[in-house]
């Protein structure tokens, strides 16, 4: 049931909150080259079976139906995107979009020495780089894979085939790589790249999240401070979740603050899994089946589902797990058994 008075609202769409529908997160698989400790700690998990998986013309469609609503901006994200066979051959596809103004990439770099010039000669826009350490040795005991030096050559080759702009997503955790913020800023600065350190978010379930493992927005800002001087805040009207922050030199450098200061109040993001299935939110426990009318071509039941369900949504994940540190009552987000039923409960399901 769609609550009175939000059924008939013209495009844009708006939730209950009146935030717009706006950005699409694709995972393309929900596969990982990499282990990180903080998000696909297990070896092996219960995959999204094959034939569930969109097809490139799917997703397309898909896609044709979103930007009828306001999408405008995509993410190609997974699991690990590039190991999606062809991913430049989507991108293509995807470009035709004339409402599709930005296809960005987030990507753990593993496989983009290979890949950088035919996504960018395919239209891809921008690419975010997953980079938590610039040590070998951690980088292998963090991911349990020994693919530091290609992440780097990765890194490098975004450089070299023009892309405009390039970020690095850091996950900053305490104990593990707090000693090495000012190196990735450096690191950042050399190559001319944006580092954004990203709070340590409780997400799926499997990694072993804790709060006294989250170095806060606070923490990071007083730590770069001690070495460069005042920081600055740079000011910006933006629903993107990442606050940025000038240093006396003029480098801007990113936080995205999830777990102490959620962003919920702005965002206009939502989820596609690669089988089709549409969240709503980072945190929501169920998605709207979007693959099933699809494959039965009844394309009206799917503009209706992602109306009714975007005029229905509620969610503010972050914020409500916030709300639990009061009551002490933080902890584990989804139970192990859960997430093996239901894969897509983890966050290499839903995109990162
Ligand atoms: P741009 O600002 O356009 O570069 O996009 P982005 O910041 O959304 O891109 P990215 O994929 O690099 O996201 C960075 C990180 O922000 C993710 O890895 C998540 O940790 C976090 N994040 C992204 N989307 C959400 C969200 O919807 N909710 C919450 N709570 N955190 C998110
Ligand atoms: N907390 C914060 N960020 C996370 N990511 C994955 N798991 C978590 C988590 N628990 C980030 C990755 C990558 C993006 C895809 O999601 O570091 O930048
Ligand atoms: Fe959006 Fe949910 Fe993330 Fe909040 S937790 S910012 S509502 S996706």
């Amino acid at each position: 049931m769609i609550p009175e008075g939000l059924s008939h609202r013209a495009t844009p769409l708006v939730d209950v909150y009146d935030r717009p529908l706006k950005s699409l997160r694709l995972s393309v698989t929900d596969r990982c080259n990499l282990r990180c400790k903080y998000c696909m700690p297990e070896e092996d998990y219960a995959w999204l079976p094959r034939e569930t998986l969109l097809t490139f013309e799917e997703i397309h469609q898909l896609v044709g139906i979103f930007t009828e609503v306001g999408i405008d901006k995509i993410r190609l994200t997974g699991g690990e995107p590039l190991l999606r066979r062809n991913l430049p051959a989507l991108v293509r596809m995807l470009s035709q979009h004339a409402g599709i103004k930005e296809i960005a990439l987030t990507t753990n770099g593993v496989l983009l020495e290979e890949q950088a010039q035919s996504l960018f000669e395919a239209g891809l826009h921008r690419v975010t780089v997953s980079l938590d350490t610039l040590r070998p040795e951690r980088f292998r005991a963090l991911t349990r894979r020994d693919t530091y030096d290609r992440v780097l050559a990765g890194i490098d080759m975004v450089r070299k085939v023009g892309f405009p702009s390039l970020k690095l997503d850091t996950v900053a955790i305490k104990g593990f790589n707090d000693d090495e913020l000012v190196d990735l800023v450096e690191y950042g600065k050399r190559i001319q790249a944006e580092v954004r350190f990203i709070e340590y978010m409780d997400v799926g379930g499997a990694n072993e999240w804790s709060l006294d493992q989250v170095l806060s927005k606070a923490e990071i800002l007083a730590a770069l401070g001690c070495v460069y001087g005042p920081i600055e805040p740079v000011r910006e009207n933006s629903s993107a979740p990442a606050q940025r922050f000038r240093l006396p030199d003029g480098t801007v450098f990113g936080i995205i603050p999830s777990t102490t200061t959620p962003f919920c109040a702005t965002c206009d993001r939502s989820r596609l899994t690669a089988d089709g299935m549409w969240y709503l939110c980072l945190y929501a426990k169920q998605g709207i089946d979007l693959r099933e009318p699809l494959r039965l071509g009844a394309l009206d039941e799917v503009r209706a589902r992602i109306r009714q369900g975007w005029q229905m949504r509620t969610d503010r994940g972050a914020e409500e797990r916030k709300a639990l540190e009061q009551a002490s009552a933080r902890m584990r987000f989804i139970a192990i058994e859960k997430l093996r039923q239901d894969p897509h409960l983890e966050m290499h399901a839903r995109g990162g």
